[in-house]
């Protein structure tokens, strides 16, 4: 899918952003766990690469009292670019440079931890008459290699509502998961979508297909979230608001992604996830594959 076709289909991107961190303290005492670097790049800068790849031209970061670093981290730096400049240092000015390029940024405050629902919900007053759907990405997730959201674009500009992503996932690793209940379209790894629950026991779970951090939702689940009640965990899902809108006849579809996947929401998978990126970096990937051979080796002798 292009990008043009999924320009037409969403320009906003909604990044909730306002968690408290609690698995990475006491690092996240004063830094906002999206800023943590894959190797030399805050999480949430390649997951608004990923909404700008996508069309987005916008991104809404909803994020918490406190944690205004996180968007601050998208504005220029007029003076830090001069010195760069001056200092012929042109490799850092394009990565200083590249955040604040790749789309516009608004931030919007939700003042309490209420869950996933209610931050999304936050958004709602940033939105324009032209935000027909939006694009929601969980900075916690990294869905690899990117373009899913075009994919997803094009099965909403065909089958219109909305669309979300999905992993397949072994049952009895579900349950951290919104899980879909399913059944086939004639395109593979299209489902169409009659349910959702969040966080099932794995004998409860209606399929394998889990919700991995990336939706594109048609803006009536705006009017979806103002009517949930508190769900799963005492807080406002945004699965029981997708839930919601399926029960009222709107159509949901999955795009299974078979790629990889990581999750920057732990220490143990963000570890993961920098040694993966940095493998792969021309300059640190060499040094860093034949360090770890080692030293892997040496814990074997
Ligand atoms: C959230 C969603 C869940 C989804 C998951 C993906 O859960 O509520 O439906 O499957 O992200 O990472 P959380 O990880 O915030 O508990």
């Amino acid at each position: 899918m292009t990008g043009a076709a999924s320009h037409k289909t969403f320009r906003t991107a909604i990044v909730p952003a306002a968690g408290l961190g609690t698995r990475f303290l006491p690092t996240t005492k004063a830094v906002p766990k999206e800023l943590l670097p894959v190797v030399d790049t805050p999480g949430i800068e390649l997951v608004a690469d990923e909404a700008a790849q996508a069309g987005a031209s916008r991104m809404i970061v909803v994020t918490s009292p406190g944690k205004e670093s996180v968007v601050s981290y998208f504005q220029r730096q007029p003076e830090l670019e001069a010195t760069l400049e001056r200092k012929g240092k042109t490799a850092l000015l394009e990565k200083v440079r590249r955040a604040p390029g790749l789309l516009d940024v608004e931030v919007a405050i939700q003042e309490e931890a209420l869950g996933l629902g209610h931050a999304v919900a936050q958004a709602e007053p940033n939105l324009t008459d032209d935000d027909s759907a939006v694009a929601v990405l969980l900075p916690d997730d990294l869905v690899l290699p990117v373009g899913v959201l075009s994919r997803m674009a094009d099965v909403r500009a065909r089958q219109g509502g909305s669309v979300l992503c999905a992993f397949d996932i072994p049952k009895e690793q579900i349950s951290p998961y919104g899980v879909f209940d399913v059944s086939e379209t004639d395109e593979q790894d299209v489902k169409r979508v009659h349910g959702m629950v969040e966080k099932p026991a794995p004998e409860d779970a209606p399929s394998t297909f889990a919700a991995a951090g990336r939706y594109l939702l048609d803006r009536a689940v705006f009017d979806a979230l103002r009517r949930i009640t508190p769900g799963s965990g005492g807080e406002l899902q945004l699965t029981d608001a997708v839930a919601l809108l399926i029960k009222e006849g709107h159509p949901v579809h999955i795009v299974v992604h078979r790629g990889g996947r990581h999750d920057l929401g732990n220490p143990g998978g963000f570890l993961r996830a920098a040694v993966d990126f940095a493998l792969e970096d021309p300059d640190y990937g060499p040094a860093l594959r034949s360090w770890l051979a080692e030293r892997i080796e040496t814990d074997r002798s």
